[in-house]
């Protein structure tokens, strides 16, 4: 087991967000030229988006052969594909469709309405095709969850299913989430953090007594991949540790 667990901090939104560019191309030219495609799960959620804008503005198009790029998304909201809700509707304004990532490199929850477990089955055979990920992209809410692995719900304790319709009491709705046996078997583990209303989840993740119901986010652990967390000097305002 070799957990590389590193923490990179930068001034703000712009500067982690263009540390987290230059690490996705460098993982994705690695990739590609070793084994010929890269698999990449992504966040949703705001804090990417400046990410994804730069991987698709001028400076990083043409940095990494996109055709060669496999995307999925490692959660999604119970919501159809066009509600500004929705992630993987961000992530196509923001990613996709700029950089013609197409339908046969990218894929999404099926969320029209449906059973959400065999919504998220679908999206385990989807899993399973790109498993093990190259990179695993990583969120955090304020109360220490990531993608939509929140505190004191049953998904943090699934050890088979590669996605799941994980019911969320305080949202009194479905999210529809990759399970810890995704992330914990990607090559790269990579999470993005910025703002101060984030820095006590991020103390108590790296620093706290470990309580992985309440703080969900101290169950990733990557058996034999690297952890990074980039943080914005916000963000990492409330941590004590070098
Ligand atoms: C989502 C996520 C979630 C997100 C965190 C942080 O669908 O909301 O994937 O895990 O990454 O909640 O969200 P923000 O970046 O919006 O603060």
């Amino acid at each position: 087991m070799s957990v590389v667990s590193k923490i990179l901090v930068r001034k703000d939104i712009e500067g982690l967000s263009a540390a987290a560019a230059e690490r996705l191309v460098e993982f994705a030219n690695a990739a590609i030229d070793s084994r010929g495609s890269f698999a990449v799960a992504l966040a949703g959620g705001n804090t990417p988006r400046e990410l994804y804008r730069l991987l698709a503005s001028n400076q990083y198009r043409t940095a990494v052969d996109w055709n060669r790029v496999s995307v999925v998304l490692g959660d999604e909201r119970n919501v159809p594909p066009d509600s500004p809700e929705s992630n993987f509707r961000m992530v196509s304004e923001e990613l996709l469709r700029p950089l013609g990532i197409d339908e046969n490199n990218s894929f999404r929850w099926l969320t029209e309405p449906g059973d959400p477990a065999a919504i998220a089955a679908r999206y385990e055979e989807l899993l399973r095709a790109k498993f093990p990920f190259d990179l695993v992209l990583l969120g955090l809410g304020s109360d220490a969850h990531t993608a939509s692995l929140y505190p004191h719900t049953d998904a943090l304790h699934e050890t088979k299913r590669l996605a799941v319709a994980n019911w969320v009491e305080k949202l009194n709705d479905y999210r529809f989430t990759m399970t810890f046996p995704v992330i914990n078997a990607a090559s790269n583990v990579m999470f993005l953090v910025s703002g101060s209303e984030k820095a006590d989840a991020v103390a108590t993740v790296l620093e706290g007594e470990f309580s992985p119901d309440e703080y969900p986010a101290q169950l990733v652990k990557p058996v034999d991949g690297d952890l990074l967390w980039l943080l914005d000097e916000a963000a990492a305002s409330s941590l004590q540790g070098p």
